[in-house]
């Protein structure tokens, strides 16, 4: 997710893009970088690091110009590094862009530029785009740009300038969003709202496919087809803070809303259900050393663990590999039987936790394989890693963890799929199969979350109780405790998740009227023994809330409370089941006016042990 800005108008544009980039840094910035022209010449400017490492360099070498674009990078392929940074250039250094989004064709399509001699210069999706509209271009960057754009395929937010056409900046959207703001005399363009605040409340939301030609008093939107489309302007009456949530209260919530994107961008350009194929281009692992696995350990630490919990029931029944998953500060002083033929995965979002980095570095001391599945590019463990799966779900802001959870999920389901397919141990019809199930989770969660005062009216009624138990079975279990995890975060209720068949060795003890229980009971193999469970709790008085699919009629006389989940295939449903129960304490923390975003005690990284 990263942070798009552009400027034509009277002002100076190195100005406008730097203070517009510093509104967005909350999209994530590991570089950033700036390109305008001057004199039918452009000038680019890029950094590492932080915003203000851009900054500093044009403050010791200022430049004045009326048009430019700048980006703040969230990597999502090629590590952050000056040559990754953007703008990126054509080879003739006439046309220049800025990208937010992932093209998932970019190999092939830089694979036949090479053989026609092209030189890339970075290791990133997007320099690919400025090589293809200098192929096209014939005096005409609109043009140019919308013959490029019918050869790619993926997500993008475009920027585009060429020194030889200075009074007009290009941009397109497909699957990332970006505004137009509407000035006068002058126009921008940004990726998200803040940016534009400070300069017009007037903006039009470009929509898929629209590609727009913008001059410093004059905005055309077309089509591919070269259509003119009419897009409504809309005077915005957000505040800053507002705009960095995008109209949601929260951090928090607005990522529990943007998981369906998230997951959608984690899957993006790895899995083609209709062939049945898996591409995760960062894992290199050799075909010999898959054949040749004995066992895999999984190791991470709070939500990661919980991912690594789900990724156990993936890895056994889907690749039959021996699997454990351990919590990294458990791990690395256990002793762990390791060898050369255990693949360890490490899981992290931040990639920085301190237990989970030390029980990377043990494994590779004892010569395993190490892969990890990891949300921040350049961050220690994603470098220290062997191999790398990221999540593209964007910085996570909320300290406790929702997005990155289920796109954790996504990537380790796609990682055991894959391996199982290397294996054999799957057919291409099974692969099909699978692989179509997590393609259509995104729409479901939407579905889901379009009528969420369910769970708003449940958590109003739960709010004041003190103790919660959560129960799961199976590939739910693990989503229990991450259920009670969320609640005890951001709300310090105390919550306990727990395997709902443990309930009868000693748990149901503690059940009166006073506890509720929610219970994760969608369509499995283990339904009706979830159902006995429950009946058990209630039988003693317990207050029953369940997460069931809304297909579900039997449920309903057993509990007390339902939260309806569209039905998945087992595998995948707890990037499912876990949704409302991060809405639940979402809405029971709101309630008691705790800091959602920042709960007490809390790092959103724990780099100490
Ligand atoms: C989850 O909501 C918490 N923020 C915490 O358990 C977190 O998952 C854990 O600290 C691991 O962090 P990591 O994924 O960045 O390694």
């Amino acid at each position: 997710m990263c942070g798009i800005v552009g400027y034509i108008g009277k002002k100076n544009a190195v100005d406008v893009i730097l203070k517009g980039l510093k509104k967005l840094e909350y999209r994530g910035y590991d570089s950033a970088g700036i390109a305008v022209v001057v004199d039918k010449e452009l000038y680019i400017r890029r950094s590492v690091g932080k915003l203000c490492n851009l900054s500093a360099s044009l403050e010791k070498n200022p430049v004045n110009a009326n048009i430019g674009i700048g980006h703040t990078r969230w990597a999502t392929h090629g590590k952050p590094s000056e040559e990754n940074a953007h703008p990126h250039m054509d080879p003739t250094k006439s046309i220049v862009i800025v990208h937010n989004g992932i093209i998932e064709n970019y190999v092939e399509l830089r694979a036949k530029l090479q053989i026609y001699g092209q030189e890339f210069k970075s290791e990133t999706d997007t320099e690919v785009i400025a090589h293809l509209i200098k192929k096209h271009y014939k005096n005409n960057l609109l043009h140019a740009t919308q013959k490029t754009l019918s050869e790619v395929r993926g997500s993008y937010a475009l920027g585009i300038v060429c020194k030889d056409e200075p009074d007009k900046i290009i941009c397109a959207r497909r699957d990332a969003p970006l505004i137009i703001g509407v000035g006068k005399g002058e126009n921008f363009i940004a990726s998200d709202i803040p940016a534009l605040l400070p300069y017009t409340r007037d903006m039009i939301f470009l929509e898929n496919g629209d590609i727009a030609e913008i001059t410093a008093d004059k905005i055309i939107i077309k089509d591919i087809k070269d259509n003119i489309i009419n897009r409504e302007m809309k005077n915005i009456q957000w505040d800053a803070a507002q705009a960095e949530k995008d109209g949601y209260k929260h951090f928090m919530l607005k990522e529990i809303f943007e998981q369906p994107r998230t997951i959608e961008d984690t899957f993006r350009g790895r899995i083609y259900p209709d062939e049945g194929k898996v591409y995760i281009e960062e894992v290199k692992l050799k075909e010999e050393y898959i054949r040749n696995i004995s066992n895999i350990y999984v190791v991470a630490c709070g939500t990661a663990y919980y991912a690594g919990l789900v990724s156990r029931f993936l890895f056994e029944n889907f690749s039959k590999i021996p699997t454990e998953v351990d919590i990294a500060s458990e791990f690395r002083y256990r002793e762990p039987i390791l060898n050369e033929k255990t693949l360890v995965v490490i899981i992290s979002q931040s990639g920085e936790t301190a237990d989970t980095l030390a029980a990377l570095r043990l494994a590779k001391s004892k010569g395993c394989q190490t892969l990890a599945v990891c949300n921040v590019l350049g961050s220690s463990i994603s470098r220290e890693a062997m191999h790398v799966i990221y999540t593209h779900c964007g910085p996570e802001i909320g300290v406790a963890s929702t997005k990155a959870f289920t796109g954790q999920l996504t990537a380790l389901y796609i990682f055991a799929l894959d391996l199982a397919s290397k294996k054999g141990k799957l057919t291409n019809e099974e692969l099909k199969k699978y692989l179509k199930e997590l393609w259509e989770i995104p729409l479901k969660i939407s579905e889901f979350l379009k009528n969420t005062e369910s769970v708003q009216a449940i958590a109003k009624v739960f709010a004041h109780k003190r103790d919660f138990l959560y129960l799961g079975r199976y590939v739910n279990y693990p989503v229990a405790l991450e259920g009670a995890l969320k609640l005890k975060e951001i709300s310090y209720i105390h919550a306990e998740g727990y395997a709902a068949g443990e309930m009868k060795h000693g748990p149901i003890a503690l059940i009166d009227e006073s506890m509720p229980i929610v219970a994760i009971v969608v369509e499995s193999k283990v339904y009706e023994k979830t159902i006995s469970n429950i009946e058990e709790a209630k039988a003693r008085g317990g207050t029953i809330i369940v997460v069931a699919n809304e297909s579900d009629k039997e449920i309903r006389d057993k509990s007390d409370y339902i939260i309806c989940v569209p039905k998945t295939d087992e595998f995948v449903s707890p990037i499912m089941t876990v949704i409302p129960l991060q809405l639940l304490a979402y809405y029971i923390s709101v309630f008691l006016g705790c800091d959602v975003d920042q709960p007490r005690n809390l790092a959103k990284s724990v780099t100490v042990e």
